[in-house]
């Protein structure tokens, strides 16, 4: 006979929804063929009366979690509440219980990760999170299991599906931020906050569950330099353009001798590039493995069903686990590299493009040119722009590789020029 995999699920947002649907729907297709019988048991939320239009057996319902923790007929808890508490009180007792826990909280994994995959492995039981980053993309298998050879040197990755959207839409439709932000709230993209988003935050959280996969490192949220898209404007969009160039939030990693580079920031990268044309929600990471060299992953990075597919492929994986009497005791994931430190961001070398504006006046460009040679940095092209309102004029400056500690002292004092009418807009370029 087969045995029973008994699944329960606390959360009933959006990405819920897609897991109950799934589990309901497709329990027998799910099934087939693995020497196992999935059922959804029961489903918590604190609000199970609003209709989420997908029938839901009444029985199932709760607004208890512990119903779900404390059944001891329940293997597996799927964690979809998202924040810190009480998502990590439930999971840390689930987990001691014996069960295995599937979520998709990329914020408490990126805080509390190392103490909840410890926990597990103390008690034997899995803790899985594919669904954590790239939603749809099953990077974290892609890493671990196709790529378990490798030492990953490097990797790009959008990873953020709403920016992603957001920048889309300014570039192709002219929408404004505003605009573009509400549509990937209607769409589902969007964070309960979206400021996580737009700051570049839920990028981070989920570069750093990639840096502990895929580097061995444990590297705190609060290390990875992080900026947001609130400061870019269609003006730039239009420019970079013009200088063969798409602007894109992008979370960077590098393995260097004795550092890493962890970082998250909307940087200029070439027009025409794999990653230059990910568009809307999609999401894609780039990686570089010493065996394999460069390979591109590229799929649906937020919203309801690619995220429910990714909670279901690890759902399915610790069923058949358990059908396969494999040791619950094998380690998930492996030691951290200790000797690994986060390179610091003043000592990050890129390329970047400058956005001044200044009145138009002679001798402007050769003040600015003359406070970025005391910098030792170099200019690589410069466009001034046409004549606008107030007399003053955009003059746009890409220049070759510097330190950012250098870029940072030379424009906080070309930002001290009276000519200089607005602070100056600095994106980082990635020639990726
Ligand atoms: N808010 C996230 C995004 C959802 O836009 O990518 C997927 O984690």
């Amino acid at each position: 006979m087969k045995r029973k995999v008994q699944v329960g699920l606390i959360g009933l947002g959006t990405i819920g929804r897609g897991v109950a649907k799934l589990l309901l729907g497709r329990q027998k297709e799910l099934s087939y063929g693995r020497g196992f019988d999935l059922q959804l048991v029961r489903i918590a939320d604190v609000d199970i009366t609003t209709p989420r239009g997908i029938d839901l057996p009444a029985e199932i319902l709760t607004t208890d979690a512990y119903q779900i923790i404390d059944d001891s007929n329940i293997s597996i808890v799927i964690e979809l509440i998202g924040g810190i508490e009480p998502a990590r009180t439930y999971i840390l007792r689930a987990l001691e219980q014996g069960k295995s826990v599937v979520t998709a909280n990329k914020a408490l994994l990126s805080q509390h990760g190392e103490e909840l995959l410890q926990v597990a492995q103390r008690n034997g039981t899995y803790l899985y999170f594919e669904a954590s980053v790239c939603a749809g993309i099953p990077i974290i298998r892609i890493i671990r299991e196709g790529l378990v050879a490798n030492r990953i040197q490097k990797l790009y990755g959008i990873l953020n599906g709403t920016t992603n959207y957001i920048l889309t839409k300014m570039a192709e439709e002219e929408s404004s931020f505003k605009e573009a932000l509400a549509r990937a709230q209607q769409k589902g993209y969007a964070e309960a906050d979206p400021t996580l988003d737009i700051s570049g935050l839920d990028a981070a959280q989920k570069l750093s569950i990639l840096l502990r996969v895929g580097f061995n490192v444990s590297i705190p949220v609060e290390d990875i330099f992080c900026e947001g898209i609130e400061k870019i404007t269609s003006r730039d969009i239009e420019y970079a353009r013009e200088l063969g160039y798409a602007i894109k939030l992008l979370a960077i990693a590098k393995r260097l001798d004795r550092f890493i580079e962890a970082r998250v920031h909307p940087v200029l990268i070439p027009s025409g590039t794999l990653l230059a044309d990910v568009k809307d929600e999609f999401n894609s990471v780039e990686l570089t493995g010493d065996s394999v060299g460069t390979q591109v992953f590229y799929g649906k990075g937020a919203g309801e069903m690619p995220t429910a597919s990714a909670v279901l492929a690890d759902v399915i994986e610790i069923a058949q686990k358990g059908v396969q009497n494999f040791s619950l005791a094998e380690n998930q994931i492996s030691p951290t590299n200790e000797y690994l430190e986060v390179l610091p961001m003043q000592e990050v070398k890129t390329p970047y493009y400058f956005r001044f504006t200044v009145v138009d006046q002679p001798g402007v460009l050769a003040e600015i040119a003359r406070l970025l040679a005391n910098e030792d940095i170099s200019i690589a092209s410069v466009i001034q722009k046409e004549r606008h309102q107030g007399g003053s004029v955009p003059i746009v400056i890409m220049t070759h590789q510097a330190k950012e500690k250098a870029m940072r002292k030379a424009i906080d004092n070309i930002n001290k020029l009276p000519v200089v009418k607005a602070p100056t807009q600095v994106i980082r370029v990635e020639e990726v």
